[in-house]
């Protein structure tokens, strides 16, 4: 657990029983950094690269860290806020281990996807765009992903889910925990 003040912990659902699972390194700790930092040349072409496993080692891009990158590849700071700001898959918000995305396009709104979206809402204890407080959830919107045959689609982690029913919801985010704690 991160133990942050001022944070909701969940009492109960889904959220509530993930136990703290794979170790996320903080802001303070330099050690996650140091080891990408040594896999690349200390030069701008690294940036992208660099940052993405930033990404993948923190779950989001710490404030601290990004000047770090900037200092250790030469890049002025606004150019690494500019690539860390570009790419959609990066956040400069903590995120879950685990993303939780709801489509939201037409076929999937049109078969259910508001009320899933607000089942999922309610077991995690948090809002689209908010993460749990034990960081093992962030729920999103998506538009289409082209799966609108089997639509409504939500897909937690890398695992899409078709056809989905509200009861379903806590097996799928279960299951997740599960795998995550193996
Ligand atoms: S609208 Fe959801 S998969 Fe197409």
């Amino acid at each position: 657990m991160n133990g942050e003040s001022g944070v909701r912990r969940p009492e109960s659902g889904v959220g509530a029983v993930v136990q703290s699972g794979v170790a996320q390194p903080s802001c303070a700790d330099p050690a996650a950094l140091d080891a990408i930092l040594a896999r690349y040349p200390a030069a701008e072409p690294s940036l992208a690269q660099v940052l993405q496993d930033v990404h993948r080692a923190y779950h989001y891009l710490p404030c601290d860290v990004l000047v770090r990158v900037s200092s250790a590849l030469n890049v002025p700071l606004a150019k690494t806020f500019s690539v860390a700001t570009f790419y959609k898959a990066f956040s400069l918000e903590p995120q879950g281990r685990t993303i939780v995305r709801v489509c939201t396009g037409t076929a999937c709104h049109i078969r259910g996807a508001g009320l899933l979206l607000d089942e999922i809402a309610r077991q995690l204890r948090v809002r689209p765009g908010e993460t749990t407080a034990d960081r093992q959830f962030t729920i999103k919107t998506v538009n289409c992903v082209g799966a609108c045959a089997m639509a409504p689609v939500v897909i937690v982690g890398d695992r899409y889910h078709g056809n989905v029913k509200a009861a379903r919801l806590a097996g799928y985010l279960g299951d997740n925990e599960q795998r995550d704690a193996n």
